[in-house]
């Protein structure tokens, strides 16, 4: 992007219309209009007089901006595989307006000062905006809860210790009472360490071929089941980050049914991948959770559909290319994708017409808002001005030498996906334009 298209995050947003764009939002389908822009907000469709940023969006799909629950940043302390300006520039290019970072940092985050950091940092950027998510545990240690209160006050959303499972239940059971008094959402990563152990890819047919070590989906069921149960005992709301299994889902959904205050996401890579990936022993491919098998993938689609899940994460988990060339066995668990997560999920569930576009919408906007509590993104007038565009029809092939993120490499490297975002407005300024 040229820089001078980007307006600094000091620098007023201009009034702004986008010409003849199809406008979608969670209220329903707005036909093709003009959509226009002011001081940061919407100010209403197919107005009139001056505008000094005029943009020809015909053709292209105008919506809310989208929002992520569940991003790696890596700052403080591991800038080296992604900072602020890389991870929000990636997140920007994807179409996103607000990104929630992860605590699994270096240092943690689970200092007040670190979560001041970043939220100041990041707003300077003017790119996508940054709610941190903080430590549950002191260090990540699973041994002493942090300060939520302090963590809230100065600017995190969100409780967890994602990256690391919370072993000890007594502790996610203080986490959680802690929490509900604060009205903060707890993320888990619910996998039972003892069980998963030294897991590099999921425990099946594919992991006793190559002879890797697996990592069983009851690992992910039972600890569903135990955060789930704390959920009911406390309260709190719940979210199960990166749901990847058909026996985890259910559990999730059995919860759900008896109203317990749970919701769960799922990862554009578990929608989109398996474990026989593993055939090219490509450690690109070593999550956490892992890959599993193509009837997981079924069932977490067929959950989409039936409104189970309440929202898409990414976990865009980038590391360094050297840090992924390493033996499968010692490789970081992670891949990078927020810059193909909706052209990735445009292509291979709404094109083949397995979900529809308001649905995976939905899945991206409203969805991880509610389970943040926050308001639905709409495009009405007085709605923040975080505004993605998104060109449905063009295919081009996922290009991770052209990333915005450190991580340049992908899973999906050459597949040719259409759903690109060309344009992304956060609080009416321009923080990505291809
Ligand atoms: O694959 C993963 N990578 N899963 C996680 O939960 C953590 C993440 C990371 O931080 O790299």
């Amino acid at each position: 992007m040229p820089s001078e298209t980007v307006h600094g995050a000091n620098t007023p947003a201009p009034r702004t219309v986008l010409r003849g764009a199809r406008l979608l939002d969670a209220r329903g389908d707005h036909g093709v209009r003009d959509l226009w822009l002011e001081g940061g907000r919407v100010e209403g469709f197919d107005l009139e007089g001056p505008a000094e940023l005029e943009l020809d969006a015909s053709g292209l799909l105008a919506t809310p901006a989208f929002i992520d629950p569940h991003m790696h940043l890596r700052v403080p302390g591991q800038e080296e595989k992604e900072d602020l300006a890389s991870g929000l520039a990636a997140a920007a290019a994807g179409g996103y307006g607000t990104v929630v970072s992860m605590a699994n940092t270096d240092p943690v985050v689970d200092d007040p000062a670190i979560v001041r950091a970043l939220v100041e940092e990041a707003a300077a950027l003017g790119l996508t905006r940054l709610r941190p998510a903080a430590a549950l545990s002191m260090g990540l240690r699973g041994e002493q809860l942090a300060d939520y209160a302090a963590l809230q006050e100065a600017g995190a959303v969100m409780i967890t210790d994602d990256g690391i499972p919370v072993a000890d239940s007594h502790l996610q059971r203080r986490a959680c009472e802690y929490a509900v008094e604060l009205g903060l959402v707890v993320q888990t990563h619910s996998e039972d360490p003892s069980l998963r152990r030294d897991g590099v890819m999921h425990e099946g047919r594919a992991s006793h071929t190559l002879g890797l070590p697996g990592n069983p989906d009851s690992a992910e069921a039972i600890m569903v089941f135990r955060d789930c149960e704390i959920s009911l005992l406390t309260g709190a709301r719940v979210h199960i980050a990166h749901v990847s299994s058909e026996r985890g889902l259910r559990v999730v959904r059995w919860f759900k049914e008896q109203g317990v205050p749970v919701t769960c996401e799922v990862t554009p890579h578990h929608l989109t991948l398996t474990d026989t990936v593993w055939e090219s022993f490509d450690p690109v491919f070593k999550v956490a959770p892992p890959l599993r098998e193509a009837s997981d993938v079924a069932y977490l689609r067929e959950a989409l559909r039936r409104g189970v899940v309440d929202c898409i994460g990414s976990d865009h988990a980038p590391h360094t290319r050297a840090e992924k060339d390493r033996d499968v066995l010692t490789a970081p668990f992670g891949l990078p994708n927020i810059e193909v997560a909706f052209p990735l999920l445009y292509t291979k569930l709404v094109i083949p017409g397995e979900i529809t576009l308001p649905t995976l919408l939905n899945l991206m906007q409203a969805g991880p808002a509610r389970v943040l509590g926050w308001p639905e993104p709409t495009l009405e007038p007085g709605a923040p001005a975080d505004v993605a565009l998104i060109d449905l029809e063009s295919e081009r092939p996922v290009d991770p030498a052209s990333f915005k993120s450190k991580a340049r490499f992908s899973p999906w490297d050459g597949e040719p996906l259409r759903g690109w975002p060309k344009l992304t407005l956060v609080g009416g300024r321009l923080a990505f334009r291809s």
